[in-house]
């Protein structure tokens, strides 16, 4: 089967634009607040409604594509990427942001054929920052090009970095012991509450590199591609190649600092999607 991605990116384009006015809506409204796998990993009823939303949209116009969700997995739905076009959606990435009214939220959206990055989009709609990418043909904010720093200096770079939303002692362990490592060794460490939005900004050239353990495919299946398309690189915090499904990735505005961040940081190992 033979895609037509330039209906599929048009098709998102709007999707995500209108999923992003009800985040951009209900921000600063009160919220129905749930927990998932322990009480700091959250969910609202505009996350699910989102991403049903998109599914269902998505759905009628492709009949053939596949889905992977994170509120569709939080109910149930088995994870899996086929060799079918697959969209990998976070409808709210952020959501504690959210929760919070502090607006770094995003939708992250990627399409995915025969294991391929093909579209990815990540749009906040708070601060109106809509990153785009399709394979082969660069990276845009706001349908500008964008390109990753040249920041090759470790001792200069500012690194995104993030303390996710587990607190099991022995990934907390090792997030503490990365954070302690990295500090003294770099000009600074930001935070921004989003996976995506952390990956936006090395594409962006906003930070030099970020890399976190325990996220999934949903919060990185559209950075992938918006860093690779900027001219990063995206592989594993040991070194090996990048796996969408594997809750590990680190990504650099070259292999050079990669590698040198790769030499330095500690390893963890979550169960995979
Ligand atoms: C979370 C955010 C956060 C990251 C967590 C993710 P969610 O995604 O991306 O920055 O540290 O690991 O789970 O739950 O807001 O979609």
């Amino acid at each position: 089967m033979t895609e037509d991605l330039d209906e599929c990116y048009d098709v998102i384009v709007k999707l995500s634009k209108k999923g992003g006015q009800l985040i951009h809506e209900r921000i600063w409204s009160q919220k129905s607040v749930q927990f998932k796998s322990c009480e700091v990993d959250l969910v609202t009823e505009t996350d699910q409604e989102v991403e049903k939303l998109l599914i269902s949209s998505l759905k009628s116009k492709f009949p053939g594509h596949k889905f992977i969700g994170e509120e569709s997995t939080a109910a149930g739905i088995k994870c899996e990427l086929t060799d079918y076009p697959t969209w990998i959606i976070d409808p709210v990435d952020g959501t504690m942001n959210f929760v919070h009214g502090y607006p770094n939220v995003c939708v992250s959206v990627a399409l995915w054929v025969d294991k391929v990055a093909e579209i990815g989009i990540i749009y906040n709609p708070v601060l109106e920052l809509f990153f785009s990418a399709r394979r082969g043909q660069g990276a845009f904010l706001n349908g500008k090009p964008i390109h990753v720093s040249q920041e090759n200096d470790l001792s200069k770079s500012l690194i995104g970095y993030e303390f996710g939303t587990s607190r099991d002692p022995e990934k907390m362990k090792v997030v503490m012991e990365n954070m302690n490592i990295l500090t003294p060794l770099v000009h600074g460490v930001r935070s921004t509450g989003s996976c995506a939005q952390n990956m936006a900004m090395v594409a962006l050239g906003g930070t030099d590199a970020n890399f976190e353990y325990g996220i999934h495919a949903w919060d990185i299946a559209a950075g992938y591609l918006i860093v690779t398309e900027a001219g990063g690189v995206v592989i594993d915090p040991a070194g090996g190649p990048f796996d969408v499904l594997s809750r590990r990735y680190l990504c650099a505005c070259s292999q050079d600092l990669a590698d040198q961040l790769v030499t330095i940081i500690k390893q963890h190992y979550p169960e995979r999607d």
